[in-house]
């Protein structure tokens, strides 16, 4: 079954269930600042599974393109992408579990043929700690499921970490089961809503040796093992929690949030071994394996990176908003992704310098159809990895000299990273590969503190990992951006810890900051939040700045900005007084003023709705 075969009767499966299917939304963001890129189907839902009404009703579906930057570091395994399509459905306080799991296996065993055998599943343990009860309800679901196609599915709880116990059904934690776009529960924001999940597994065979050739075959093996052997292919979120200061609530309606990665559905249903032999990447595989002379099932890992990444691009700088490769936020993922794909390519064996819009060419071949704006925008696509590789290619070869002449080293300093970043244009993420190939580390600490030294690289730098909003480092962007962190810590006293940020956008003329809050602020909220800002800045504050690893910011309360991969080690700015009480602590790249004194007077121009449950305030400093 080919995959646009499948998508298609995936959507037409929930159309007959009463379902609108939406269309995808572009892969950057528009205004939540929180993440970099759209990473799962719900992305653009969060306010109306919060409670608000959505035009096209309580039932939808679709297939969304998604990019998860996290799993960069996991491509190589055969089922891990950076960019892949989400089938996703869902229900906005309409039906729930019952209705969603019998869906979730006609769809899976009657309309795609999968054998349910074959089939295994987890659901939510509990947690007591947060007052978040075990889900058997699910499992009596599943029960049934499995009973009417004859198999008696028995329910085993993990924590006991005994292996598979002929089990069928598995109980597992929060860190399996239990899904926000935070990750579990602690690692949530207050005002982030979430819920436990239900996941199925498809079981490649044990005959294959998964378990007893990989490195955790001394453990039992289980459905969420590393091995390989189980390949989760949907999840059912059950978003009925969000987070408060005092805990978990219930939401004022139970939704339902599925999403199946359509890559790994096509893996299944096309009987392959990796998601990069379906026909969503073989077309991909065979070019390079024509360009390089290399054979795939030799070279897995290269291969996967390479047809991973450039699809990745073509998305990215082929979308509706694209993004070209850059030093700055997604321009920085972009060259990252083309650099190292370069990179593999001179490994395989590539002998062109400007070969990557032949493999972009397959990509748009495939999702032509599906994400025309792939096709409108191909020349665009073609141009920006044209000259990207030109840049790189020149450098490229000297680079690796270079780097060779470091082979006796165990650790790799920071000097000698910055100078290959300066001088050859090796993003420091390449560095780290090519050190860890050769059994070598990076000192990154150090590499940041001697990009620190030169300051204009560290700010594209930085800016290129936190997304500080700066249009540009003038100094009186630099005042509006310390306001900023002020008028947040403001809004945040007037109305509550779960104000987050959800945008900002300086210039040298105001600041713009998007918030959440429902309604509209009173002119007394307005005046107090201005008397606020301006009475911290009369106090003439200190902004400090400290460098530490992500774990103790988090620890030592910075606003905690959600979704958002940080590096392991942050830019922490707070602003205090003199006897160290502080008013702000956020992460951040800077830059900032040294004292508040010189920002001068505070005033909000306008207050507005941005768009659903986020307000928007434009200010200046007179
Ligand atoms: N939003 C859920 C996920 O990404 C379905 O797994």
């Amino acid at each position: 079954m080919k995959s646009a075969e499948i998508r298609k009767r995936f959507l037409e499966f929930y159309k007959k269930r009463k379902h609108v299917v939406i269309p995808p939304v572009s892969l950057i963001p528009e205004k939540d600042s929180t993440l970099l890129f759209v990473n799962s189907g719900m992305f653009p839902l969060v306010p109306y599974l919060m409670g608000e009404k959505h035009p096209e009703g309580k039932r939808l579906a679709n297939s969304q393109k998604c990019f998860r930057s996290d799993d960069i570091e996991e491509v190589g395994d055969k089922r891990h992408t950076t960019f892949f399509e989400m089938l996703g459905n869902w229900s906005l306080g309409d039906y729930f579990k019952k209705e969603q799991l019998r869906w979730v296996a006609e769809l899976f065993f009657d309309e795609l043929g999968l054998d349910p055998e074959r089939i295994y599943v987890s659901v939510y343990r509990g947690n007591k700690e947060i007052g978040i009860e075990r889900d058997t309800e699910s499992v009596e679901i599943w029960k049934d499921i499995f009973q009417e196609r004859g198999l008696e599915a028995k329910d085993v709880d993990f924590a006991e970490k005994k292996g598979m116990q002929e089990g069928r059904i598995f109980y597992y934690e929060d860190k399996e089961n239990w899904w926000s776009r935070a990750g579990a529960p602690e690692d949530m924001p207050v005002g982030e809503p979430g819920g436990p999940d239900s996941e199925l597994f498809y079981d490649l065979g044990k005959s294959l040796g998964y378990h007893e050739e990989s490195p955790w075959k001394d453990q039992p093996c289980h459905i969420n093992c590393d091995c390989g052997r189980f390949i989760e292919i949907g999840n059912s979120v059950f978003i009925e929690f969000v987070k408060r200061e005092k805990g978990f609530e219930k939401l004022l309606q139970q939704n339902v949030d599925f999403g199946g990665g359509l890559e790994r559905i096509a893996m299944i249903a096309q009987e392959k071994k990796s998601v990069f032999e379906t026909d969503l990447f073989l077309p991909i595989i065979k070019k390079i394996e024509n360009l390089s002379g290399a054979k795939y099932q030799e070279n897995t890992k290269s291969f996967e990176i390479i047809a991973d990444h450039i699809k990745a691009s073509v998305f990215i700088i082929g979308d509706e908003r694209g993004i070209s490769p850059s030093n700055k936020q997604q321009g920085y993922f972009v060259r990252r992704l083309i650099r190292r794909a370069i990179r593999h390519g001179k490994q395989l064996g590539v002998k062109s310098d400007s070969w990557l819009q032949d493999v972009a060419r397959e990509v748009v071949e495939i999702y032509k159809d599906v994400y025309p704006e792939v096709k409108k925008n191909s020349d665009f696509v073609f141009k920006e990895m044209e000259k990207e590789e030109s840049v790189f290619q020149k450098t490229l070869e000297r680079g690796i000299k270079e780097f060779e002449k470091l082979k006796g080293e165990k650790i790799i300093d920071g000097k000698k990273a910055a100078f290959l970043y300066q001088t050859y244009g090796f993003p420091v993420e390449l560095i780290e590969e090519l050190a860890r190939e050769r059994g070598q580390n990076v000192d990154v600490k150090e590499f940041y503190r001697e990009m620190e030294k030169h300051k204009n690289l560290s700010r594209e730098l930085s800016a290129g990992v936190f997304k500080s909003g700066l249009a540009d480092g003038e100094e009186k962007t630099v005042k509006y951006h310390t306001t900023t962190h002020l008028l947040l810590s403001a809004l945040r006293k007037v109305f509550g810890d779960s104000v987050v940020q959800k945008g900002s956008n300086i210039t040298s003329e105001r600041l713009r900051f998007d918030f959440s809050h429902k309604e509209k602020l009173t002119e007394e909220e307005i005046k107090k939040v201005e008397d606020l800002v301006n009475e911290m800045i009369e106090k003439d504050l200190f902004v400090k700045k400290e460098e530490m690893g992500l774990q103790d910011a988090l620890d030592s309360g910075v606003v905690a900005s959600f979704g958002e991969k940080y590096p392991s080690r942050v830019l922490v700015y707070s602003i205090v007084d003199d006897n160290g009480k502080e008013f702000s602590r956020e992460i951040c790249g800077g830059p900032h003023v040294e004292k508040t004194s010189v920002l001068g007077k505070f005033s909000i121009k306008k207050e507005e709705a941005s768009s659903a449950g986020v307000r928007r305030i434009k200010a200046i400093l007179e």
